[in-house]
This record gives C-alpha cells, sequence and structure tokens, in this order.
C-alpha cells in the first residue's frame, strides 16, 4: 500500500458479526491527496465481478451497480486513478422484505393471571428441531421480533448484540439481524430456539409506567428463517411456521423498566404448537446503526455488608447495563438485584428521587429489580438480557449466602458506537466533566438517545435536538441518529407535530384523548427533525438523510406557522382583542415545554421550588413564546438552508423570507431597545443572542445584559436544558471569555464542577440533582447539560468546522485559553480523517501543534489573532498569548 492508498472503506448500516446492507448501500473511504481525477470501484458478488465504475467523491457514494438481492456477499474495493487499491471491505445484505417467507410466530397464550402486568410477564421459548444429513458450507440465520428477543443454535446463542431487535416504531418498523450460526450446526438433530419477551413492543413506556401502544393485542412474536447451504451446493430454509412449538422458559418475568426474574430449577414445559401470524406486523428493514452490546465489564469498587444483611455493590460509575452473577449459591437459593445512582445517609440503595408522581396516576415508584434462584450447578451464571438499568449500586440480598466481590460485575450495555473524538487538558476537573458527560451519553444511546436511562428511558426529541452536535464529537452516531429519525418520522401526527419523544410507546398520533397529546408539539423539542438532519449534514455531509426527512420537517415548520397564525396566548388576547400585525408570526397560543429545568429559586425555608410541582396551572399557562418564536425563527431559518442545499429554490427563497417576518415577530414583541430581551433571564439572552436574533446594534447591550444577569446571581449561569450548551459559546463570542471561564470553573450550585464536588459520575438532570445535604433529586443521568464539553473541544482546545463546510473539508482551530489552563490537546475523527491538534503556553508563547488529513484544509488562528493556512501534513506554530 502506498500513501495514495485509500483506507477507512466502509457502508452506512449496521450489522453485528459483519456489515449487514440493504439493495443500496452507500460507499465511503478516506481521501487521498491527488484525487483530483476520481476513484475507481472494483466490487465482487458473491465472487462474480461487477464491472469497474468511476465516483468523483469519497463519502457516501450512491450503490454504482443494480441494487443488490437478498444474501448476497459482497467485496469492494477503491483506488485513486493511477494509485493503488485499498484492501477489501466485505459485507453482506440481508433477507430483504420481499424474500421472506417465515411467517410470524406467536407463543402459546398462557392465561392471564391477575398480576400479569405488561414489562412483567414471563418469557417464551419458540423452538424447531430440524436435521443436518450433509456437511454445511454455510448457514445464515435471519431474526427478528415483536418483543425482546435471544437466538440459540444448538444452546448457543447467536451473535453478540443484546436486546434484539431493538425499539422502533413497531406500526411502521422492525429491523432484523443476520448471523453466521455455521460453527454451532451438528451433523444430526439441531435445535434452533428464540426466547422472547416483551421487550418495547408490549412492555411499559416513561414515567408513568403507561402500557406501549403498538397493539391492541396482547401477543409477542418472532419471525426467523435459517437458509443453509451445502456443500453440494444445495440450499434448504429452516423458516417459523407451525411446525415451530411453543414452550415456557426460565424466565419467569422480564420487562425493560421492572427487571427480569429467572428460576433456574424450573424445568421448561413444551405446551404445543406456536400459533401463527397473529400479529400485524410491518415489513423487514436493515437498521442503519451499530448494535448495543456488552461494551464494558465492571467489577466493584466496594461490596459493603449493611446492617439488614444485604450487599451493597458500588461499581464507581452510573451506566446503563445489568449485573452479572457468577455464584448463585445451592440450589433454591434466591439473589435479588436492585439497582439505583444514590445511596442514603447510612448507606442503603435510595432510589426515591426517581418515583413519579401526576394527578391521576398516584405515585409511581421504580423499581429495577433482577432476581435468581440458582439450580446449583457450578456452571450457572446469572445476566439478564432482557432487561437494562441504569444504576452505579446494586442492593444485593441473598439471605446468609456469602458473596465475593469477584462473583459481582457490572456488564455496561449501550449501542456499540465507534469514538470520534477525545480532548484532555491541563486541568482534571475539566477533564473529568468531559468524561462524566461522555458517560452520561453513552448510558443514555441505548438504541436511540433516551433522556434518562433510568425512570423514563424514552426518546425524548428536545433532548436529543440539544446535544446532538455534542453527541457527534464524542461517538459517530450517523448511523444511530439516522436509525432515530426514522422513528420520528414514523410517529409524526397527520397535522404536522413531532411526537414529544421517538419511539412513540404511547402512539399518540392514534390517541389525541391522551394527555400528552395536548402536550405535544412543543418548540425545542419537534425541532429536532430540522436541526438534528442539518446537523448530520454538516458533520458527515449526509445530504441523502435531508432528503429523506425534508416532508417531515416541512410539516413540522408548516404546522407550527399555522399555529402561529391562528392560535394567540391569553395575555395577548387581553392586550388587544385583535391581534397586532406582527402577531400572526408569534408562536405562542400551543403548549411549550419552555427552557425546561432551570436552576430552582428557594422557598423562604430555603428549600428549592419546582415550578411545575408548586403550580402545574400556571406553568402550563405560562407564556413561553419568547422560546417559541425564536426556535420558530431558527427552525424556518435552517429549512430554508436545507431547501438551497437541495436544489428546491422556491421553497428556500420562500421560508428564508418567513424566517425573517418571524425574526421581526421576535424582535416587536420580546426584545427592548436597551438590547433586553421581554423574558429577562439568562436563557432568553442567550437564545437570542446564539439564534442571530439580535441586530448587530443591540448585541453588545443584549450581551452585557446577559452578564450583568450572571453576575447578579454571584457569578452562575441559570439556564436550563435548551441553552445550557450555548451559553459560554456567547460569552466568547460577545467578548466576554473570562465571564465563561469563571463560570465554567464555578463550583458552587449551580455549576457543572459542583456536580462533580457533589461526587456525580454522569450529568445530572438537575443542577441540584444532590443538594448540600446529600439528598438526591429528579434523574443523575440526564446528559442535556453535559452539551458543555463541546465548548471544550469548540472553545477550549479551539477545533471547528470553518463557517459555511460541510463534513470537515474545512476547518478552523483557535485555541481560545483561559481559566489558567496551560495546555490541552485532542483529535477529532472526521469523514476526511482524523484532525488532531494540541497546544501549550509557557512563558508567554503559545505553541500550535497538529495533523491535517488528506482533503482537508485548516486555518489555525492564534491567541494574538494571527491566521495561519494548513493542509495536509503536520504543523507547528508559535505566537504570543
Ligand atoms: C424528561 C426530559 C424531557 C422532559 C420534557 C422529562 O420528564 O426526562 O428529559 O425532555 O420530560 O420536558
Amino acid at each position: 500500500m502506498t500513501e495514495t492508498t485509500p483506507t477507512g472503506l466502509r457502508i452506512d448500516t449496521g450489522g453485528d458479526q459483519f456489515p449487514v446492507s440493504g439493495a443500496a448501500p452507500r460507499l465511503s473511504w478516506l481521501p487521498v491527496p491527488d484525487a483530483a481525477r476520481g476513484y475507481e470501484l472494483l466490487a465482487h458478488v458473491d465472487d462474480v465481478p461487477l464491472p469497474t465504475t468511476t465516483t468523483t467523491g469519497h463519502r457516501l457514494n450512491a450503490w454504482p451497480w443494480h441494487p443488490l438481492t437478498s444474501g448476497r456477499r459482497v467485496r469492494w474495493r477503491v483506488r485513486a486513478a493511477g494509485g493503488g487499491w485499498s484492501d477489501e471491505h466485505a459485507f453482506e445484505v440481508g433477507l430483504l422484505d420481499a424474500d421472506w417467507s417465515a411467517e410470524w410466530i406467536s407463543p402459546v397464550a398462557l392465561a392471564a393471571a391477575d398480576s400479569d402486568v405488561f414489562g412483567k410477564r414471563p418469557g417464551h421459548s419458540l423452538r424447531r428441531i430440524f436435521p443436518v444429513s450433509r456437511p454445511v458450507r454455510h448457514a445464515r440465520l435471519y431474526s427478528t421480533a415483536l418483543g425482546v428477543y435471544e437466538a440459540f443454535v444448538n444452546g448457543e446463542r447467536v451473535g453478540t448484540a443484546e436486546l434484539s431487535p431493538g425499539t422502533t416504531s413497531y406500526d411502521k418498523t422492525v429491523y432484523a439481524q443476520a448471523a453466521d450460526v455455521a460453527g454451532s450446526l451438528v451433523a444430526g438433530d439441531n435445535t434452533v430456539e428464540l426466547v422472547l419477551t416483551d421487550g418495547w413492543y408490549q412492555g411499559q413506556v416513561g414515567a408513568f409506567h403507561a402500557r406501549a401502544a403498538w397493539t391492541d393485542g396482547d401477543d409477542i412474536a418472532a419471525r426467523a428463517e435459517l437458509h443453509l447451504t451445502f456443500d453440494d451446493g444445495s440450499t434448504e430454509i429452516v423458516r417459523t411456521d407451525a411446525s415451530w412449538t411453543s414452550w415456557t422458559s426460565q424466565i419467569v418475568r422480564a420487562g425493560l423498566m421492572d427487571g427480569q426474574a429467572i428460576d433456574l430449577t424450573v424445568e421448561e414445559v413444551e405446551l404445543g404448537p406456536a400459533r401463527v401470524d397473529v400479529v400485524a406486523a410491518p415489513p423487514i428493514s436493515w437498521s442503519p446503526a451499530p448494535p448495543v452490546r456488552r461494551v464494558e465489564e465492571r467489577s466493584p469498587t466496594s461490596l459493603t455488608r449493611l446492617d439488614s444483611g444485604d450487599w451493597i455493590a458500588d461499581f464507581g460509575q452510573n451506566a446503563s447495563g445489568w449485573v452479572r452473577l457468577d455464584d448463585l449459591g445451592p440450589r433454591g437459593s434466591r439473589t435479588v438485584i436492585e439497582h439505583g445512582e444514590h445511596l442514603d445517609p447510612v448507606g442503603d440503595l435510595d432510589m426515591s428521587h426517581l418515583d413519579s408522581e401526576r394527578e391521576g396516576d398516584g405515585l409511581v415508584v421504580l423499581d429495577q429489580r433482577d432476581e435468581v434462584v440458582s439450580d446449583g450447578a457450578a456452571s450457572s451464571v446469572f445476566e439478564p438480557r432482557h432487561t437494562v438499568h441504569g444504576f452505579q449500586y446494586a442492593r444485593i440480598r441473598r439471605g446468609d449466602l456469602p458473596l465475593s466481590p469477584a462473583d459481582v460485575t457490572m456488564q455496561v450495555v449501550n449501542t456499540d458506537l465507534a469514538p470520534a473524538g477525545a480532548f484532555r487538558c491541563s486541568d482534571d476537573d475539566l477533564n473529568r466533566l468531559y468524561e462524566i458527560a461522555d458517560w452520561s451519553f453513552r448510558g443514555n444511546a441505548v438504541d436511540i438517545p433516551t433522556d434518562c436511562p433510568q425512570r423514563e428511558r424514552i426518546g425524548w426529541t428536545g433532548d436529543y435536538q440539544v446535544f446532538v452536535s455534542t453527541a457527534v464529537r464524542l461517538f459517530d452516531v450517523h448511523g444511530f441518529t439516522r436509525k432515530w429519525l426514522q422513528s420520528v418520522r414514523d410517529d409524526q401526527l397527520d397535522d404536522g407535530r413531532i411526537a414529544n419523544f421517538s419511539p412513540d410507546g404511547r402512539q399518540v398520533k392514534r390517541h389525541p384523548e391522551l394527555q400528552v397529546a395536548q402536550m405535544t408539539g412543543s418548540a425545542g423539542w419537534g425541532d429536532a427533525i430540522v436541526h438534528v438532519p442539518w446537523v448530520l449534514y454538516e458533520t458527515y455531509g449526509d445530504r441523502d438523510e435531508l432528503g429523506t426527512n425534508w416532508r417531515a420537517m416541512q410539516r413540522w415548520v408548516d404546522w407550527a406557522l399555522t399555529t402561529a397564525r391562528t392560535r394567540r396566548h391569553p395575555s395577548r388576547i387581553e392586550r388587544s382583542a385583535e391581534p397586532l400585525p406582527h402577531e400572526e408570526f408569534l408562536w405562542d397560543g400551543s403548549f411549550h415545554w419552555g427552557e425546561w429545568c432551570e436552576p430552582k429559586e428557594r422557598a423562604e425555608d430555603g428549600t428549592l421550588v419546582d415550578p411545575l410541582q408548586a403550580n402545574p396551572m400556571a406553568w402550563f399557562m405560562e407564556d413561553k413564546g419568547e422560546v417559541g418564536t425564536a426556535y420558530l425563527f431558527r427552525s424556518t431559518s435552517t429549512l430554508a438552508r436545507i431547501a438551497a442545499v437541495l436544489g428546491r429554490d422556491a421553497d428556500a427563497a420562500r421560508y428564508a423570507t418567513l424566517a425573517e417576518q418571524v425574526g421581526d415577530a421576535w424582535r416587536i414583541e420580546f426584545l427592548a431597545d436597551d438590547g433586553r430581551t421581554a423574558k429577562d433571564t439568562q436563557a432568553a439572552h442567550v437564545r437570542a443572542l446564539s439564534f442571530g436574533l439580535v441586530p448587530e446594534a443591540l448585541r453588545d447591550a443584549a450581551a452585557a445584559r446577559l452578564v450583568e444577569l450572571v453576575r447578579r446571581a454571584g457569578t452562575h449561569l441559570g439556564t436550563g436544558f435548551l441553552s445550557t450548551a450555548d451559553l459560554l459559546p456567547t460569552l466568547v463570542a460577545t467578548g466576554h471569555t473570562d465571564v465563561a471561564y469563571e463560570l465554567l470553573f464555578q463550583r458552587t450550585s449551580p455549576s457543572w464542577l459542583g456536580m462533580l464536588d457533589r461526587g456525580a459520575t454522569t450529568i445530572w438532570e438537575d443542577w441540584d440533582g444532590v443538594d448540600e445535604d446529600g439528598r438526591a433529586f429528579a434523574s443523575l443521568n440526564h446528559y442535556s447539560k453535559g452539551a458543555v464539553v463541546r465548548f471544550l473541544h469548540t472553545h477550549l482546545l479551539g477545533l471547528d468546522q470553518a463557517p459555511g463546510s460541510v463534513a470537515w473539508e474545512s476547518f478552523v482551530l483557535r485555541p481560545v485559553p483561559g481559566g489558567g489552563v496551560t495546555w490541552a490537546e485532542g483529535h477529532y475523527v472526521t469523514p476526511q480523517g482524523t484532525i488532531e491538534a494540541t497546544w501549550r503556553i509557557e512563558d508567554g508563547t503559545i505553541t500550535v501543534t497538529g495533523t491535517v488529513p488528506a482533503g482537508t484544509t485548516g486555518t489555525v488562528v492564534l491567541p494574538d489573532g494571527t491566521a495561519t493556512v494548513v493542509s495536509a501534513g503536520a504543523f507547528r506554530l508559535t505566537g504570543a498569548v
């Protein structure tokens, strides 16, 4: 291989043991220098060569040959015209929907016990015995489920993916998995088994544990085909159908929220033939995302026995996953494992901060509880692979049985995302902050981006809208995010509204009577459908994804514009019976979550007051038009830019004009002549400045007011979900770098480092997630406020894309030193290759070094303002600080 040989070949889809595609995967690789004459592509399909073809780009190239068909095995390579051929990249095509001949099978329905609750029901096993009489050359199991399933061939677990087939909007999308099972087959009789539980399909949704609404029926189902190719070239397919049998399972109950119980002493019994086609299922698709896996194993940092006899295992890190137990004790011994994020003053597990309460629902207690009854076999291990928990601590109850730390491990389970960025600097607190934000994202990247891995674990749109531009700095989230966007589109309401969370297990689009339906369509949440694809386009150059989401984003923005025009907030109706002319562009007359989770005010007795709990009606009715209109401006402006990228010139012009009108309306209503926003909060000023709503002439004044508000709060931040990520960049952009660093290094609450001081290992939902007395509130693993770590990349290290650049074709490295930090280093894996950067200050001189990948140019701007263009290769620059 020469330097001009392309590397990093990949397709844009998921897969477990090997990449698995649909009919037309897109092809990418890292560019090589001097590829001006384009690239040549060579491919073999099932060892048959395809005609060589050419392409100019290296990124997300449309499949250049005829669409592929089911099961094809593809090898391909690429070279720059005149250069050397790359190594081969191989992938397989899944079993495409039209080629599935298997039936959906369901377990024999067990008589429902009164206590049966969805998400707490027993598991089922579906089996088939089949003979193998000739040597097998090739075996592929294609499988999926409505529920969560594991597949086994002759008792061996298939693949390494967990919680398959993942969470999707099951009325429209379900993904299948493909695995090579040749190694598990034997001559003679073989057993294929699918173990099936409620999962996301029939489990509980959200804080109030509502039953999922994907189906009115009680069933779960699985579908599988085992394709065998023998040495003699003949083939056979073993498919799910009425010849499969339904068995009980040792899984006594399983659900993603409440945990899993297994009784290994129970003998599994055959119940009769599986039922066929009793569910309505969507077509089979192949996921663009990497699978969920067990990505790390952690031993307890301590294992303590309480007076009660219970054990508390501390794993030193809040994460998503489960506990594996290697010693189950003598036959009949029961071990109960509960999972939580916090300990009370005596060191016992305290999960009460994760309970939820709402009028009409009463108190919903969170209980992440696994149980195992031992069969006494030395080889038995407990691993609850039909559930997942958010926890740092486990309370283990097993009577007088001893427990050794060597027998307890935390299995960290999340989507197996490839790391994309790294950051370190001379300040250990900032390094730790970066780490806990990274852990928070991982803990909330379990097949979809969730809000928290315990209380709700649903894909709230607002949370990812806020975090996606940070997520792209931490991991390659391209496929993961495209998968989630499919759900967001699937869940869109007929009127254009975007569901609060996706996959929307409540199916608000079919249940307008639900209370959550009236709270659907919020600024900052639904706007994810515009912002998230835009970030994918900017980061990965995925123009197709803009096209895929275009209709959905347009319908959302059109709904918001119509709502602005037709509905008014009561306070404005009171002001004038007839709307003022600009009001048609104020989005104030429908429900908004608002800034959400700003630092809480204190009551006279010193306790913190939650505005929603304190007075739900007042909170609900509050005028949130400032937030609504600002987001309407940003989404309409972004839509105009997207239209331009897609060559929809008329739409681009129309939305650009509308954006101006919305911006004008926002200024008339919410901006005073002195640069203050009507809602005189830090959040409102940050939003106004970072969204470009404040005219140039008033920016200094608006920023000065922001600083004043920060100072009035004793140099504390006052932002919540929506604007925390933009606070520090806005301060730097308006010339207040010193204030930005003072806030970053603030230690008293509310602050980021204050979280560290109170022991946070992930980012908290509330600024006071653990108060000064050590009591916990709300979730201790919510990533939104951790979006600040993007600032560490873009400002402290100083690495960002150049304005207007796409897919990192050009970047700016502009270190913004501050807070006494003397060096920073990091890298970022871009579609062009990896950019490395380091800076160090010594004796009043800053030295900036790094490497630039081929096909990228950068501008390094030193603190003294000197700008230098750098291109492929290493660079080193120095200047005064
Ligand atoms: C969730 C959030 C979500 C919010 C809606 C909360 O209960 O945990 O993260 O975005 O509700 O405002």
